[in-house]
């Protein structure tokens, strides 16, 4: 699954999405893509309509309140690997980042609830891609890390999710010209290597198809 989240064409957390997904397909080319575009079609938010019927036993959901919901939660399951490139913006995930994760925390779908507590239903070798870039120095020891509300609450809501491997590559200090070109090039290019580890360990027969999506509902 390929998603993308800038407002800008061409942009940097595109070019780096891009660069996984290229690789990827041309080692494994019988992979499906499914494209989600966050930009270009934004999820809807959650609202009166999403919480009526999120909560009920499927028979009697209106199908039509969660038709989006249902569609982004069965792309997210079926997918063995979910690459997002992503902007921050003011700190944290893009807000159709962070509406698109509230229509896939779905409860029965993609976590439940019980006495034994929360459990994440997503299966737990999908292997989630965070392609980021940003400007100011986020990572651990720099110094705007402790302003990084984005790498936390992304791989965060993964885990709960039941995802065990959320991955991050950040592009940063992206208006410095003096080092644009080759932090750019050095992004792209673990952008391609981290496709390449994965796709070893997707090829054929090794791993088993998900069948939660079907399981769930
Ligand atoms: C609305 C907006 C908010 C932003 N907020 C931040 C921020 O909080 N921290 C930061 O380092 N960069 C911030 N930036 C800069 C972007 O993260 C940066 O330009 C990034 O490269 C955009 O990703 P893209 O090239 O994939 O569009 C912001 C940019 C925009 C447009």
């Amino acid at each position: 699954m390929h998603i993308d989240a800038s407002a800008r064409p061409g942009s940097y957390s595109r070019q780096m999405s891009q660069a996984f997904v290229d690789r990827f397909v041309s080692l494994l080319p019988d992979t499906t893509v499914i494209r989600t575009d966050l930009n270009a079609a934004p999820p809807p938010f959650v609202d009166e309509n999403f919480l009526a019927n999120a909560f009920l036993p499927e028979a009697q959901q209106d199908s039509k309140a969660l038709a989006a919901s249902n569609q982004y939660t069965r792309d997210f399951l079926s997918a063995d690997v979910v690459v997002v490139g992503m902007p921050m913006y003011n700190w944290g995930v893009p807000a159709i980042v962070k509406a698109w994760i509230d229509q896939i925390v779905r409860s029965g779908l993609t976590f439940s609830m019980s006495a034994n507590g929360i459990e994440g239903l997503a299966q737990p070798d999908k292997e989630v891609f965070s392609l980021v870039s940003r400007n100011g120095g986020f990572l651990p020891g720099e110094p705007f890390a402790n302003a990084n509300f984005q790498d936390g609450h992304f791989a965060g809501i993964m885990g709960f999710l039941g995802v065990k491997q959320t991955r991050l590559e950040a592009l940063q200090d992206i208006f410095n010209p003096a080092t644009l070109e080759q932090n750019l090039a050095t992004a792209l290019g673990n952008a391609r290597k981290l496709a390449e580890e994965t796709a070893a360990r997707h090829k054929k027969g090794s791993r088993a198809g998900s069948d939660l999506w079907n399981r769930a509902a």
